[in-house]
């Protein structure tokens, strides 16, 4: 019988047809500038000591929870609790509990499964999440089948605290996914307005996830005394989902997610025999190789080196923002964003740069650029170079 898929190549024109699509792949890299990954990397010794580890061979795997024991000992928990201690310390939550997850989403979903779990001893929880949310969260609620309720959103895209004091339920248990850095355009909701809200309309029983996806890679290396701060011991955040391929940077997608340790009680009926361990992840398989390099990041990069990074970061930012501005380009910047918004250019310009676009229903046709770390003064007036010359 012959095998119905018949496009297998031996390795020489598999390696062959690899490197014609990686050199395609890294001529784009100089006009990457409209999604929030840092491209540039430079991991090359973990890599190489990786590939020539015994772990490169062996189904390592970090199923389970990173802080019990389970029956699957080819795994890397032991630094895997190392990176939630680093972000446990960054975000000040103390004691906590996390693991390291497969990006922003696979961590908001962990979140709002754990905050429904946590409310749902009270009643019926309803969440609570603006329209300038990640598209995500949406999907979210659908999945864990929560009745949720979309708050518009101000010009800057935070939540529009009038919009939620209108809507929000006093007589139901609140679950809030905070956008800590909404996608499109970078703007912070305010936790401290909110609570504020949810305590004059008399709800006790909230919880605050923060998906902080980009922002709360480098928020915590700002050294600004003004910058937001998502330290858990100033404001009632109960978790967050961080994703670790946007400011810290990597080839393949992984995240950080953390909560405070006192709602795992919630959780300690769910025994399962097959792992021998209490089934709190969402995810059974977990990738270690994520764990690893996550792990070699943040304990090989000085503090000072991301407090530089995330604050060129933000100057460029504003740098981008007063080069259109000065062209009397619309354009828009919250503080401390490095998402700059703008009036859609060309869908030459707009091909050409890799940006996202959206129909903002208040400012129009937008799109955005985010300012990572291997976007420079160089490629930025090329940007607006490009911006300016196809308006002509
Ligand atoms: C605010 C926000 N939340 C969640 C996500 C999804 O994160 P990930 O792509 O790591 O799943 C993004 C991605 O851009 C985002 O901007």
């Amino acid at each position: 019988m012959s095998f119905p898929y018949s496009h297998l190549l031996n390795k020489s024109e598999a390696l062959q047809k690899l490197s014609s699509f990686d050199e395609s792949i890294d001529s784009r890299k100089k006009r990457f500038i409209g999604y929030p990954c840092n491209a540039d990397l430079h991991l090359e010794k973990f890599i190489n000591w990786w590939s020539k580890s015994a772990m490169s061979e062996l189904p390592l795997n970090d199923v389970g929870d990173p802080f019990s024991e389970t029956s699957y000992t080819l795994n890397s928990h032991p630094f895997e609790r190392e990176v939630v201690d680093y972000f446990s310390s960054i975000y000040n939550v103390h004691p906590s509990w996390g693991y390291v997850t497969s990006g922003g989403t696979e961590g908001n979903e962990q979140g709002l499964y754990m905050g429904r779990r946590v409310l749902s001893q009270f009643g019926k929880p309803i969440l609570y999440f603006s329209e300038e949310s990640h598209y995500s969260v949406s999907s979210l609620g659908k999945i864990l089948n929560l009745e949720y309720c979309k708050i518009d959103a101000e010009e800057s895209g935070k939540m529009s605290e009038e919009a939620l004091k209108e809507t929000i339920d006093p007589s139901r248990p609140a679950l809030f996914s905070l956008s800590i850095g909404t996608t499109f355009k970078g703007g912070i909701d305010s936790i401290e307005n909110i609570d504020k809200i949810v305590k004059e309309k008399g709800i006790k029983h909230v919880y605050y996830h923060a998906d902080a996806a980009l922002f709360g890679g480098y928020l915590p290396y700002l050294t600004d005394p003004l910058a937001p701060t998502l330290d858990f011991e100033k404001h009632p955040y109960d978790s967050i989902a961080v994703s670790g391929h946007k400011f810290f940077g990597s080839p393949f997608p992984f995240g950080i997610f953390l909560i405070k340790n006192k709602y795992l009680s919630s959780f300690h009926t769910d025994f399962i025999q097959y792992i021998d361990a209490e089934n709190i992840t969402i995810p059974c398989s977990r990738s270690s190789l994520n764990t690893l390099l996550f792990w070699w990041i943040v304990h090989t990069t000085p503090i000072e080196n991301f407090q530089e990074q995330a604050k060129t970061m933000i100057q460029n930012a504003n740098y981008l923002y007063y080069s259109l501005r000065e062209k009397n380009y619309p354009v828009w910047l919250n503080s401390f964003s490095n998402t700059v918004y703008f009036k859609q250019p060309s869908l030459e310009v707009c091909s050409k740069w890799t940006l996202a676009k959206t129909n903002c229903h208040k400012l129009g046709l937008l799109a955005h650029a985010v300012v990572m770390q291997h976007v420079d003064r160089n490629m930025i007036d090329d940007f607006v170079a490009d911006v300016i010359d196809f308006l002509q």
